[in-house]
């Protein structure tokens, strides 16, 4: 007895071995390994920011330190050296922007910048590779998928009842912060595309994802796609 067939279609697998490939898992892997770390790094620094919540954001960051160990763990299964410091050069100005906002003692750009914008990030990327990554890489993908949704959770947990307060400030940092990190995605299309990732498909991924974060801290639905509109307007352009 044969399964019935599925309606949507099993996506392509790329080869694994090719050389294209694993030239460019070799930059992605980096970034995703490094943007790790920092997402830990930035945890830590939160917990510092709201000692009331220390614990949590501690957990939080054990969580992002976890992940840069199981995706270091991907890059090894295929052989693949992460290209770090290429990766440390691509976060470079998204990670002195929360230095920045840290040193301004802006707690709402922090979180903006870690919780909502990084981890947007982090949800459509790893939401667009769970179907074309390998078998070893695809339910550590998935555990930590959910695991980002959490982080995302707390930052729009924090934010939302001081929507009125934090509103000018939270569209400040995204109108600094977003461009940065389209900038830094369309540094890395050719590899994106190479591993079965469309770069296109991930900033309308990273757009719907933005536009639930904004209105789940409180902006209306069009409020927060003319925000939107107006941060994306020249993403790969
Ligand atoms: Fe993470
Ligand atoms: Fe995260």
């Amino acid at each position: 007895m044969s399964a019935a067939p599925s309606s949507v279609p099993a996506p392509q697998l790329p080869h694994f071995d090719a050389p294209a490939y694993r030239a460019a898992f070799s930059r992605i892997n980096g970034l995703v390994i490094v943007g790790e770390g920092m997402a830990d790094r930035h945890f830590r620094r939160l917990a510092a920011l709201l000692p009331e919540q220390r614990d949590e954001l501690l957990r939080l960051g054990a969580m992002e330190g976890r992940h840069a160990v199981d995706f270091a763990g991907c890059g090894r299964h295929l052989e693949v050296r992460p290209d770090n410091a290429l990766a440390r050069r691509l976060l470079a100005p998204l990670h002195e922007q929360f230095l920045e906002a840290e040193r301004q003692g802006d707690l709402v750009g922090c979180l903006v910048i870690q919780c909502l914008i990084i981890e947007c990030f982090a949800v459509a990327a790893y939401r667009l590779y769970l179907p074309v990554a390998d078998a070893y890489a695809r339910p550590i993908t998935a555990a930590v998928l959910r695991d980002e949704a959490e982080h995302l959770n707390f930052g729009e947990q924090w934010l939302r009842p001081r929507f009125a307060a934090v509103a000018e400030r939270v569209e400040a940092c995204a109108g600094r912060a977003v461009p940065v990190a389209l900038a830094m995605l369309s540094a890395l299309e050719a590899d994106l595309r190479a591993i079965g990732i469309e770069p296109q498909e991930l900033v309308a991924e990273f757009v719907v994802e933005f536009q639930a974060a904004l209105e789940a801290i409180g902006y209306g639905a069009r409020e927060a796609r003319r925000l939107l509109n107006r941060l994306t307007a020249r993403a790969l352009s």
